[in-house]
Parts: structure tokens; sequence; C-alpha cells
């Protein structure tokens, strides 16, 4: 199984499990991650989400392979039906995140309520450096988030950065010590979150992210279809055939 769904103390811990691929998400994973959070939100069992991988990675993303051979046409694709299920959660998800935590295995974050970092977790948007664009609402979340100076930094240059940088520029709720204290963290907040009135905390959620759902719906709607169309664009093969070559890409041959 590469997404392990655990039932604890209504807590429901989902876990990425494909190592070897450095938890790269398939299409597979996003429906398994989509029905566990579209079940948890009708379970009255379940009170708190929480996502985590492995110690050595969170997500290194898409899985680059799919994006070649079956790339997502819309909003109704594995990843857009993930996108939506997680946007639209109604109970707290708590993640934690270390090693790899890349692409989406980023923009998901900013649709959780908690998020612990190990020190040495690797963030990056690379989205440029595969002639594609953000998106899971990255677009107008990201610099609402952490302002658009810093939202353009790592938007448009594409590197990866620290659990430090994501903690300072308001990314993650904290940074834990290497090893399994990010889960730890995550683990003691969800329990917390358990023992919450439910209903209060569902308000609370709606109301915090209320005043620009509407947009967020419209936004994710633009990235969808640029994304479709930048995917099939002669940059974006080249940047898939340079990462199974093993070499970096070279765009100057595009105008
Ligand atoms: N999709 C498919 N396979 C992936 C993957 C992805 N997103 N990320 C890693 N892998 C695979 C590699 O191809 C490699 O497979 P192999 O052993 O069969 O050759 C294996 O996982 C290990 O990855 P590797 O690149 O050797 O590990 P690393 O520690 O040197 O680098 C990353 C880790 C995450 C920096 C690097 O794998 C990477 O940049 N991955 C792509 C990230 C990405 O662009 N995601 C999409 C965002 S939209």
């Amino acid at each position: 199984m590469q997404i392990l769904t655990t039932l604890e103390d209504s807590v429901l811990r989902l876990q990425i499990n494909r190592p070897e691929k450095k938890n790269a998400l398939t299409l597979g994973m996003y429906e398994q991650m989509t029905s566990a959070l579209e079940d948890a939100g009708r379970d009255p069992k379940v009170r708190v989400v929480l996502i985590h991988g492995h110690a050595d990675d969170f997500t290194s993303g898409n899985d680059l392979q799919d994006f070649v051979h079956a790339p997502p046409v819309g909003e109704d694709s594995p990843v857009g039906r993930f996108i939506t299920a997680i946007s639209h959660a109604e109970k707290p998800i708590v993640a934690a995140v270390s090693g790899a935590a890349v692409g989406i295995g980023t923009t998901m974050l900013l649709h959780c309520d908690f998020v612990y970092a190990a020190k040495d977790t690797r963030f990056q948007l690379p989205f440029v450096n595969l002639a594609l664009l953000p998106e899971a609402g990255s677009s107008l979340l990201l610099p609402m988030q952490i302002g658009y100076l810093r939202a353009a930094e790592l938007l448009m240059l594409g590197e990866p950065f620290s659990a430090a940088k994501a903690l300072q520029y308001g990314l993650v709720t904290e940074v834990c010590p290497d090893g399994p204290a990010a889960l730890s963290a995550a683990q003691f907040s969800a329990g917390l979150l358990s023992a919450k009135p439910a209903a209060a905390l569902h308000l609370i959620k709606t109301l915090l992210k209320s005043p620009y759902a509407g947009q967020l719906a419209a936004q994710v709607g633009d990235e969808t279809r640029h994304f479709v169309e930048r995917l099939r664009s002669p940059e974006a093969a080249e940047a898939f055939r340079a990462f199974s070559e093993k070499r970096a890409p070279d765009f100057t041959q595009f105008a």
C-alpha cells in the first residue's frame, strides 16, 4: 500500500509510503488520499487528519512519469480531486514533514492547519524548472500567506529552501529536531485538537477560510487550465526528458 491509513484515538493518519521513489505521488496515491479525506469528512469517528511521510521524505511531489504518460486534463483528474478534497476539508489537518517536500509536497501544506517540519526538510516549488506553474491554489495562497516578494522568490527561482527559512516566511508552525520529533509534535497537536468541540473547530476553520474561498476556487480553475496547457509544451517535455536522463534541462533552444 502506498498510502497507509490508521485511525487511532479519533485521529486519522495518512502516511505516504513510496520511499523508493522519494514518496512521489502517483494517480492511484492521489485517489487513495482523496477517498480517505472524503471518508474522514463523513465519519464522526474521525476528528482530525494527520498527513505525514517517512523520516527520509514527505514527498517529492507529483510522479514525473505520470506527468508524461498520464497528464492531468482538468480539475476532475486525480490530482484535481485531491486538491478539491484537501482545500474543502472541514476537519483540522495537521502535517508532519521531513526530507523532500517538493511541489505539491509544499503546496498541499497551504491547506493544512498545522505544519511541523523536521530541521532537515528541503522544501521546493520547482514548477518553473519544469516549465510549469504553481498549482493547488498556491499562486493565491502563497503571496497571501508570506507576501508577494517571498512568493515570487520561491516560485520564480524554484530553488530548494530550508525549514528555518520556511519558519521565517510563515510556512510552517514549528521546526523540530530531525528524526521522529516532527511526527510526535504533530501527534501531540492532533491529540489536543481531537479533544476540542468539533462544531466550534469546524466553524473557526470555515470562518478563517471563507473570506477567500470563492477566489480560491476561481484561481485553482485558472491554474489548472494553464498547467494542463504548459504540460503539453516542448519546454516541459525537455524538462521531463532531462529528469529521466539525470541531466539539467536546456531551455535556451526555446523562444
Ligand atoms: N517522480 C518520479 N520519480 C521520482 C520523483 C518524482 N517526483 N522524485 C524522485 N523520483 C525517483 C528518481 O527518479 C529516483 O528513481 P531511480 O532510483 O529509479 O532512478 C528515485 O526516486 C530517487 O530519486 P533521486 O533523484 O535519485 O534522489 P535525490 O535524493 O538525488 O533527489 C529530489 C531527491 C527530490 C531532489 C529529486 O528526486 C527531485 O528533484 N525529484 C523531482 C521533484 C519534482 O520535480 N517533483 C515534481 C514537482 S511538480
